[in-house]
């Protein structure tokens, strides 16, 4: 088979992007586009760009909305890969039989086909001809696929001659194809956050998840609490689903802000935050283990077990050591008497993150920016009356936490 790979940071994913798949596709060179979103990108570090998952699901909707019916796969090698993603490194895993052959199966190709014997092609716009020798092992990249590049009108690239420069240094000539003009840039539409140029599939997306606000939590936390929090986010993306692993990440970011507007250390909100569902997926006797660690018999009903668990989980397997923080995952379900304000936040975001859909909650998130023990007792209070008009048993530490919000 002759399976083009189209590797990008897709933050977001944009109609540039959707014309380059769809011009590889009709160009008659390969027969497959196995789109990889980078995890950890060579030249955009740090705060500049969405965490991993997040441009990850957000390019999986793209995908499956816009090609159904089309040979376009989506890889996620570059979460089980370590270090910054690079091009030969990616490409060396991703054409390993080991790696594509189970792969191509699980998008559907028959066995036979996908133990053949394919060929590559490393998709990209003309722009990466010029710079193409400078990039990290380029022979190595060569050596498992030829570049095959998106030419558009007016891009200012002269293929023809950039491609006899490449073949006189590489000995092996770059394919082009021609593509329409899609003016398009992903910093341009993060920046004025206008939304005109992308998938509609994406543009739900970042309305869910609140992405490219204006003010970005990330911009007032310290560099090592960025890089924790994007650790985190591709730590536990093999433990969590989407849905999961979003509302943690989301839970993160929210309580980055809660704890910037009300006094609290944003670094340590932004890890608790992101890190509180850690566990909520594991196998349910793991998670009772890992709780009667942290707590011993004080957390036993199963919905609950995942707090405390977190706390082991994240401490043991992440290494996080703060106390702070680990209480804050482990009370995030309950609450509990005497509270910290990170502890708080950590609680209130789970509820109100912008995912979260269960109730109106505008009132209360308006709430949350001005007072947030007001806002607990709107939410709490509320869980307290269905609990009551259900006949439920509130849990003691609940009830601690109740009476210190004076309900
Ligand atoms: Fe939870
Ligand atoms: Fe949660």
């Amino acid at each position: 088979m002759r399976i083009g790979v189209y590797g990008g940071s897709f933050d977001p994913f944009h109609n540039g992007h959707l014309s380059i798949i769809r011009g590889a596709l009709r160009c008659g060179l390969i027969e497959a586009v196995v789109v990889i979103p980078t995890v950890r990108n060579s030249f955009k570090r740090g705060r500049v760009l969405s965490a991993a998952p997040y441009r990850f699901y957000m390019t999986k909707d793209v995908l499956e909305s816009e090609f159904k019916d089309e040979p376009v796969y989506l890889s996620d090698i570059e979460f089980s890969i370590e270090g910054i993603s690079y091009t030969a490194i990616t490409l060396e895993r991703f054409c390993d039989k080991a790696y594509i052959v189970p792969f191509l199966m699980a998008n559907g190709v028959k066995r036979k086909r996908a133990e053949e014997d394919h060929s590559y092609f490393w998709i990209a716009g003309s722009d990466i001809l010029p710079q193409f020798d400078s990039w990290y092992m380029p022979d190595k990249i060569l050596k498992y696929a030829n570049l095959l590049a998106a030419s558009r009108p007016g891009d200012g690239i002269d293929v023809d001659s950039e491609a006899d420069r490449l073949e006189k240094i590489f000995a092996k000539r770059p394919e082009i194809f021609k593509i329409e003009q899609v003016e398009a840039s992903s910093s341009v539409i993060r920046k004025e956050r206008d939304f005109d140029k992308i998938p509609e599939a994406a543009r739900r997306f970042i309305i869910t998840h609140d992405l490219y606000q204006a003010d970005n939590p990330l911009d007032h936390v310290s560099d090592r609490a960025v890089e924790s929090f994007m650790e985190a986010a591709i730590w536990m993306y093999p433990y969590l689903g989407c849905k999961r692993l979003l509302h943690t990440l989301n839970v993160g970011l929210l309580s980055c802000r809660y704890a910037l507007i009300h006094g609290c250390d944003p670094d340590k909100a932004l890890l608790a935050g992101a890190l509180h569902d850690c566990a909520k997926e594991l196998d349910i006797d793991l998670q009772r283990r890992m709780a009667e660690e942290r707590t011993g018999d004080i957390f036993v009903e199963k919905k609950l077990l995942h707090s405390p668990a977190g706390a082991t989980f994240a401490s043991r397997e992440f290494g996080v050591d703060d106390p702070e923080i680990l209480d804050a995952i482990t009370y995030h379900t309950t609450g509990c008497g005497n509270m910290s304000l990170l502890s708080k936040i950590v609680f209130l975001a789970d509820k109100l993150e912008p995912s979260r859909t269960y109730a109106d909650l505008t009132q209360m998130r308006i709430t949350a920016l001005r007072d947030l023990d007001e806002a607990l007792r709107m939410c709490v209070g509320a869980v307290k009356d269905k609990f009551e008009s259900q006949g439920r048993d509130i849990h003691p530490l609940t009830r601690d936490f109740m009476e210190s919000l004076g309900l």
